[in-house]
């Protein structure tokens, strides 16, 4: 983009913010992204840019596997590109081989199945309850069949499971491996532990949208020595990504914090968009969409991004707490217009990535008046039962109606 473009770009930004200023909305809704994303980030990621040859320096990359280890009280950690390479790492660790079924919930995002099918697992859908939008217990055991090997739970909304307990215990019952999607709930805590170290497995995700952001990137724990033995040997096998893909995840730092977190975004996104927008990573591409697994997709996490996932775990208690005390606005909200709060069960403590609600269809398909009336602009997940591409799923009710109308509002502002 040529300076005159840039300048247009400026001048109609400053010239719409103007406008929604006299008309009394908010110049900068809060985003949903990368609100974890600081100053201090942008110039680490500034610093890893010009140190090339420390990119693949393995002592980074441990530091915060045992970091994360150690603040998420798991006893291994390991670190890799993304929540999904993670599982997809496991399973072999696990047991699991191709033929095996896998009960998930029937709402959540394609990333799961697909780590099961690219290593020829079925997925068989589950319902959710509408409480915490966790596999809804009283239709579980339906689900299990001679050829079920595990189960993965998800703590979805960073949101404790309603049924987490019994799900471990039913899992037990038939000597089922427990994996749990810790993806969106980095932090949250049952009984005092981290979600993540009840199951044989826990992953969590620093991609984007989530608690604790590097861009892209995922972790998983394990407290059993066998299954970290069989986890390492996949992981001594696993690739760095390509100095090109390293360049441009730290440049979509800056193109993220720019875009979502900075208070002049208004103007400063478009700066931004102009020096590093072409290089923008895509946490679904199209081929995963599609179900096809794209070649670069196991790749452990190198020395940069473990860098930033370090400052980033140095901030997730403060930011988690934001987003706890934040999360009385919308229980009040729900409360005045008689809308269903999410549970936050007993003896547990949530991170609120989103704050989850039900409302009339028509309201998730038209969200101006969230905007209009609260100075937000709400997330949609999911759309569709298996994120975000229409894959049938049956007898799932309840993930019916959470398709239909959960909406998310943002939690930090
Ligand atoms: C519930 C859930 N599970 C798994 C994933 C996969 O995580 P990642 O994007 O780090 O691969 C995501 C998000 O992308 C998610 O929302």
């Amino acid at each position: 983009m040529n300076t005159f473009h840039l300048t247009n770009r400026i001048s109609r930004s400053v010239a719409k913010a103007a406008w929604k200023k006299a008309r009394g909305e908010s110049v900068l809704p809060p985003a949903l992204n990368a609100q974890t994303l600081d100053q201090d980030d942008v110039a680490l990621a500034r610093a890893w840019l010009y140190k090339r040859e420390q990119w693949h320096d393995d002592a980074t990359v441990t530091r915060f596997e045992q970091a994360f280890a150690r603040w998420n009280g798991s006893k291994y950690a390991f670190a890799f590109m993304g929540g999904r390479v993670a599982l997809s790492a496991s399973l072999a660790a696990l047991g699991l081989r191709a033929g095996d079924e896998v009960i998930i919930p029937g709402y959540t995002c394609v990333l799961v199945p697909n780590a099961f099918h690219y290593a020829g697992i079925s997925t068989v859908y589950a319902d959710i309850e509408l409480d915490t939008y966790g596999l809804d217990m009283n239709q579980l055991e339906q689900r299990i069949t001679p050829r079920t090997r595990a189960i993965l739970l998800h703590h979805l909304y960073g949101l404790v499971a309603r049924d987490y307990a019994a799900t471990l215990d039913l899992a037990r019952r038939y000597d089922l491996k427990v994996i749990e999607d810790c993806a969106q709930a980095t932090g949250a805590t049952y009984q005092g532990r981290r979600v993540g170290n009840d199951g044989d497995i826990g992953f969590y995700s620093s991609e984007v949208s989530k608690v604790f952001t590097t861009i892209m990137g995922g972790v998983v724990v394990t407290n059993d020595d066998t299954i970290a033995a069989g986890i390492r040997e996949h992981y001594a096998q696993t690739p760095y990504p390509t100095a090109d893909w390293i360049e441009r995840q730290l440049q979509n730092v800056l193109l993220h914090y720019y875009e979502s977190k900075h208070p002049q975004r208004w103007w400063l996104r478009e700066v931004a968009v102009a020096r590093y927008g072409a290089g923008r990573l895509h946490n679904m591409p199209l081929e995963e969409q599609q179900g096809t697994r794209p070649v670069d997709y196991n790749r452990r996490m190198p020395a940069p991004i473990a860098a930033l996932g370090l400052n980033q775990l140095r901030k997730l208690d403060a930011y988690n707490q934001q987003r706890r005390t934040n999360a009385a606005r919308w229980h009040q909200w729900c409360n005045t217009q008689g809308y269903r709060q999410p549970l936050v069960i007993p003896e547990s403590e949530p991170v609120f990535l989103r704050y989850p609600v039900l409302v009339a269809p028509e309201q998730k398909h038209q969200t101006d008046w969230a905007l209009h009336n609260h100075g937000v602009q709400p997330g949609l997940w999911f759309k569709t039962h298996i994120h975000p591409v229409a894959w049938p799923v049956h007898h799932c009710h309840n993930a019916d109606q959470a398709v239909q109308q959960c909406i998310n509002m943002p939690m930090l502002w």
